[in-house]
């Protein structure tokens, strides 16, 4: 089985220059769950959060780059007043996700889409539209020239910022020191969020949170993971 053309193009875009693998191998039996699910709970380009049959109401909280996506399986779990929307670029990492919500059976309170998070803050929610935003170990970019790359940049923030209602959260992890503190600085430095832990600080890891993939590659490395939690005023 392949998936379309016509069905990939639903998800992808040429609007924002974006970095990062968006393709790679995907199962004949994930590629089966994609396309039973994506015309169910995924976020195509051409529509809006509001036009994807979610519930009016209910908290909506986004995670951004859930790679394979256990942290949003824990969300769905922990927070059945939730409605979810997942948001990773790397096909196979949308495919394993797609799975693992069904098998957990709280996928109906998701959506879903393959679309960079730049795309979809500007085209698909609006202001004021967030509960919240979780982004866990976002790609790092080491290279001093590939700093323009990073996901959290200036313009980032502020469009995050914007979507998030008075009072919705931004919480963030990192197991790469210099990557915590660029995610910091620019973020204490957007106007209309307060850092938790007060200007320059982190906050203490939630006790009930569950280590990523990539938290748990940090710790095999020797590197202990540090968290932001921001609050829009
Ligand atoms: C280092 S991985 C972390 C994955 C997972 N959050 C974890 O902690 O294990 C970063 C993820 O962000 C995704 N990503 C990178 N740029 C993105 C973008 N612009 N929008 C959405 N996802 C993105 C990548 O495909 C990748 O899966």
């Amino acid at each position: 089985m392949r998936l379309s053309r016509e069905f990939r193009d639903q998800f992808s875009q040429r609007e924002l220059r974006t970095h990062g693998r968006k393709n790679g191998f995907v199962t004949a039996g994930q590629e089966a769950r994609l396309l039973k699910w994506l015309p169910v709970i995924g976020l195509p380009r051409d529509r809006c959060l509001d036009q994807t049959g979610l519930p009016d109401g209910a908290p909506v909280v986004m995670e951004i780059g859930f790679g394979n996506g256990d942290f949003l399986v824990h969300l769905a779990r922990t927070h059945p007043d939730w409605l979810l929307v997942g948001v990773e670029i790397y096909l196979p990492g949308v495919a394993k996700a797609v799975g693992r919500l069904e098998d957990a059976g709280v996928i109906e309170r998701v959506r879903i889409t393959q679309l960079p998070a730049q795309y979809v803050l500007t085209h698909q929610v609006s202001e004021g539209q967030l509960e919240g935003v979780y982004i866990n170990h976002p790609d790092p970019w080491p290279k001093a020239r590939h700093h323009k790359r990073r996901l959290i940049q200036k313009d980032f923030a502020a469009l995050l910022t914007s979507r998030l209602k008075p009072g919705g959260f931004i919480r963030l992890a990192s197991d790469k020191p210099d990557l915590a503190e660029w995610m910091r600085d620019i973020l204490d430095a957007t106007p209309g969020l307060t850092n938790v832990a007060g200007p320059g600080g982190f906050v203490e890891r939630e006790p009930d949170r569950p280590k990523t993939k990539f938290e748990q590659r940090g710790e095999r490395a020797g590197r202990i993971s540090q968290f932001l939690h921001y609050i829009r005023d």
